[in-house]
Parts: C-alpha cells; structure tokens; sequence
C-alpha cells in the first residue's frame, strides 16, 4: 500500500491523497471477530462506490454556476477526495469476495436506487441531498474519529487506514457541498425536507443491507452478535447513532453551518497519527 499527498489545485482548503490499499489478505471478521459489526462496516462500504459517485455528478453539474474562486477550489478538491473514496471502497471488494461475501450486488441495488433518485429530482435536490448525506458522512467520520474504544476494535491495520483516512477527508471537505448550496440559492425548507426524506431512506437501506449480509453469512440468528452490535449502534448513552442525534438535530436549525461542528485539532492529531504530511 502507498500514500502520497498530492493537491492539484495549490489554493483548495485541503488536499487530495492517493491511496492504493490492497486488502487480499484480510480476515472475514476484522471487526473485533463480530459477524454483526464488521457486516455492518461492509454495509457501509457498500453505499460509497455509487454513492460517492452521486456526490461527484451532484456538485460537478452546478460547478459552473459557482464564482466564489476558493470555493471552486474546493469543489474540485471534494471531486478528487471523493473519486478516491469511491475507487478504494470499490477495491474493498476483494476483501469481500475472498470470503463469499457479495457486495457487488448490493452496490448495484445503489446504483439503481441513485438512478431514480437523479431521474426523479432537479440539480439543485441532488445537491441538497448531498448536503443531507455529507451530513451524515462527515458526523459519523467525527465520532469515530473521537472513539478510541471503537478504533481500537478493528483488527486489521489497511481496514483501520481506509476508515480513518476517509474519515479524516469527510470533516476536511464537510462544508464544501453546503457552501456551494447556499452560492446557487439553495433554501431551508428544500434542505430540511429533503434531509428528512434522506434519512427514512438510507435506513431503510442499511437495515435491508444488514439483514441481507447477515443471512447470506449464516449469521441471522447469532443473537450473541446482534446483542452486541445493537448495544454498539443503539445503546442509551454510547450508542454510535444514539450519540448522533444531537449532531443531526443541529441540521434541522435555520442558522447550521458544518462547521459548526469544529474538528480541526481532531484532524490534525489523524493526520499525524496516519503519517500524512498534509
Ligand atoms: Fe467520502
Ligand atoms: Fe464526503
């Protein structure tokens, strides 16, 4: 595997990294050696070759439209972050198919998911469902970037750089698709609604996803693993969703901006932790 920091556009707020992970040799259960969690990692993997993609083509169609010079800067330094994300989330399906597990097919019921979507709305509800995903992404990415009893779970250390890589890109370039949805004039109720109808769908997928994944592995009925996963995700007061409620609420004020939620420090002390030079 190897990384280098490049950044083709000098002036962008961050830069874009080439990654080449391989993940040949890693093992079914790289979560902790629980069927329920690391399915549930590869659920997640799942949604971003396509989804990321949808990302790319939202703030491509509407990068004309924008003047702001730091900002365009930006947008093509999100395309760049977010076309590698796409590529290695791609490339996890080695990993996948070395153990039977089929995420190519649930990649494409994205992809037909995301074709409906584009044909079903307009440039400017393709972006703010981005903004909504973006949201999810990049709060998501903070609190496992917070998480050390989390982190410290995942046995395999090109699994442990993918995630944490791509969680540190999704706070560096968080604000990117808001800003550029406010610059083409893009409103509250179009964003709050569509963050709302966003939100029934996606876990409408991921809860579709993680039964499927779960019964094609034989693993629907380990209660042992579903109790403890549940506890993981849904726990009164550790609960990796339960703690983002108040993140995602935030949404829903007339005044959010993502960077409200103020992760810098957190991304610097990633960086250096990963050995990124920027
Ligand atoms: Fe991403
Ligand atoms: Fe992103």
């Amino acid at each position: 595997m190897s990384t280098t920091a490049t950044n083709p556009l000098p002036n962008a707020s961050f830069p874009v990294r080439r990654m080449d992970f391989n993940f040949a040799e890693t093992k079914k259960y790289w979560w902790s050696d629980d069927p329920f969690l690391t399915q549930f990692m590869n659920n997640l993997s799942s949604l971003f070759p396509y989804g990321e993609k949808f990302f790319v083509d939202s703030v491509r169609a509407i990068r004309d439209q924008i003047s702001d010079p730091q900002l365009k800067k930006d947008i093509s330094a999100f395309i760049g972050q977010e076309a590698m994300h796409s590529k290695e989330h791609a490339t996890y399906n080695e990993y996948a198919t070395a153990h039977g597990i089929d995420l190519e097919r649930l990649e494409q019921r994205v992809r037909v998911l995301l074709e409906w979507v584009t044909r079903l709305t307009t440039k400017k509800h393709r972006l703010a469902i981005t903004c909504a995903l973006e949201h999810f992404t990049a709060t998501m990415a903070q609190q496992l970037l917070e998480r050390e009893d989390l982190t410290t779970q995942i046995d395999d250390p090109k699994m442990y750089k993918l995630w944490l890589w791509h969680a540190i890109e999704e706070n560096e370039h968080k604000a990117v698709c808001y800003d550029a949805y406010q610059a083409i004039g893009g409103g509250y109720f179009t964003r709050v609604i569509l963050m709302l109808l966003t939100t029934l769908i996606f876990f409408a997928v991921i809860g579709w996803f993680q039964i499927h994944l779960l019964r094609k592995d034989g693993q629907l009925f380990n209660w042992r693993s579903w109790k403890r996963g549940l506890a993981t995700l849904l726990g009164p007061r550790n609960g990796f969703f339960t703690r983002l409620i108040g993140p995602y609420l935030a949404y829903y004020r007339p005044g959010f901006h993502p960077l409200d939620h103020e992760t810098k420090a957190l991304e610097n002390n990633w960086r250096q932790r990963l050995g990124f030079s920027s």
